[in-house]
């Protein structure tokens, strides 16, 4: 643990921006300087030192980002404005990141003299081979406290808000945070926020479409895409329950870190084929700590990441406080804790493992969550949960009234039966055909229900259904729609 202090709260608006106007300002100052004067100068000297001054004084426990973007420049993501004063130092600046063809440059807490004097007289040299040649030397020279990224083209921007580019660039930020986190190094904070606040504006805009998406499982990657699954899920919960999108922006990061602590419990007890022994079993229901641990290790605490340490250590414990880890004192776990943990335990067992001989399906997924209600989970999730996926969430595999089977597409639009999702057909009838089941005929007639739920857990094969089959199981929706518990007349407020 660092014993770092906690980042205080933002400053107000006019402040902030003028000490990133100075910031950038004093940098540009110093990249001019040592282009033109050899190290031992006195100007060279005092123009890093201004700079380190300004780092150490407003960015003392977070990173801090120095980036262009279309010839603008940005600290984190603010865009600063340029004053007639600046204009020639910040334009050397740009020139610069330009040449070498640079996004940006990430300084860390506890930047050192020595490793700004070597990044800036590097930046002066010629570039040949741009960036990468650059990064090169960066690593030749040790630097620990300063981080060069690569250019964000500006395309990128909208097409993060498409639903398989979030989904994507969430997985790529899973698989970042871990190897960081392995290596001791500290999390890009920024990056992280990017994709937290596009995993939040993609709900926002169409919930339905990245919802869908949680139904990838990946079976190697599974760490990364149940944490990806995770956020989204929690995040679509949390703009239930009436969150701001700061708080579902922290919701997020929370979910993403929730089992960060597996990376210390060796990978042959997490994929063990078999049953575990008491020992192997133990050690996996020590990751909540792991996390707190490793998380309390990073520098940079401040209130997102303090709730972010708090839900990772509270996911297995459940409303009733049984699961783990073993408490004695806790009387109630926090609101993004029971958010996590619905979210956490129906991505889990509706996707495959190799110590489970079946896996249960999505529909079976809320089911259980339902049969748990009040006990492990929070009924007002659990309801919330339900109206959000309905009784068949994407992925189950439906056999139709119609004697069509068809995969579950997008839970059913608001305002329709829980019972009537989107379906794309899959055998029988027209394969591919999109059908949304809450249509109605003439009549004013639905001309198709679920009338059965199969589990293909056989290597992707769907078993074999035939009309009579079908006609046996008969209609379940409703009946699991009168298990949903009523709320109660307050929600929790989020802690
Ligand atoms: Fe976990
Ligand atoms: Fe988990």
């Amino acid at each position: 643990m660092s014993g770092q202090p906690i980042t205080p709260l933002p400053r107000c608006d006019a402040a902030a921006r003028e000490d990133e106007r100075r910031l950038v300002h004093r940098l540009a100052v110093a990249l001019r300087t040592t282009g033109f004067h050899d190290p031992g100068n006195t100007a060279v000297q005092g123009a890093i030192a201004e700079f380190l001054r300004t780092v150490r004084t407003r960015w003392a426990h977070e990173q801090v980002w120095v980036g262009v973007r279309n010839r603008c420049v940005f600290v984190n993501d603010e865009r600063l404005r340029i004053g007639p004063s600046d204009y020639l130092n910040v334009r050397y600046l740009m020139d610069t990141f330009d040449r070498w063809n640079l996004g940006g440059i990430t300084f860390q807490p506890g930047v050192r003299d020595a490793e700004m004097r070597s990044v800036l007289y590097e930046l002066n040299q010629k570039s040949e081979r741009g960036l990468e040649e650059l990064a090169a030397r960066a690593r030749a020279l040790g630097l620990k406290h300063v981080e060069l990224t690569e250019p964000e083209r500006e395309s990128e921007e909208p097409a993060a808000h498409l639903p398989l580019r979030t989904y994507s660039a969430c997985l790529d930020v899973c698989r970042e945070i871990q190897e960081t986190v392995r290596e001791h190094r500290h999390i890009r904070t920024r990056r992280l926020r990017r994709v937290t606040q596009a995993v939040v504006d993609q709900l926002l805009e169409d919930e339905s479409a990245l919802l869908s998406m949680t139904t990838i499982k990946e079976f190697d990657d599974y760490l990364f895409t149940h944490s990806t699954n995770v956020a989204i899920l929690s995040v679509a919960l949390g703009q239930r329950l009436g969150f701001d999108k700061r708080t579902l922006g922290d919701l997020c990061l929370a979910a993403f870190l929730h089992d960060l602590g597996k990376i210390l419990v060796p990978k042959g007890i997490l994929e063990k084929p078999t049953q575990l022994d008491p020992g192997e079993r133990a050690q996996i229901q020590q990751h909540p700590i792991h996390a707190v641990i490793l998380l309390l290790e990073q520098e940079q605490l401040n209130q997102s990441t303090l709730r972010a340490i708090v839900a990772g250590f509270e996911h297995h414990i459940n409303l009733d406080l049984s699961g783990y880890p073993r408490l004695t004192r806790k009387n109630s776990v926090t609101l993004f804790g029971r958010i996590i943990c619905v979210a956490d335990r129906y991505d889990a067992i509706t996707t495959r493992r190799s110590y489970r001989k079946t896996t249960s399906t999505p529909h079976e997924g809320v089911r259980f969550l339902l049969e748990h209600s009040g006990t492990q989970f929070e009924p007002v999730l659990v309801k919330l949960f339900l109206e959000m996926l309905g009784v068949y969430p994407p992925g189950t595999v439906v056999g139709l009234s119609s004697g069509e089977v068809g995969v579950v597409r997008r839970p059913p639009l608001p305002g329709s039966a829980l019972s009537r999702p989107q379906i794309r057909v899959v055998r029988g009838g027209d394969p591919g055909t999109i059908l949304d089941l809450a249509d109605r005929d003439a009549a004013g007639k639905h001309p198709r229900s679920v009338v059965a739920v199969l589990n293909p857990d056989d290597d992707g094969q769907l078993p074999a259904l035939c009309g009579a089959e079908i006609e046996a199981l008969g209609p379940i929706g409703a009946m699991i729609a009168e298990e949903v518990p009523d709320p109660p007349a307050r929600l929790p407020v989020a802690r």
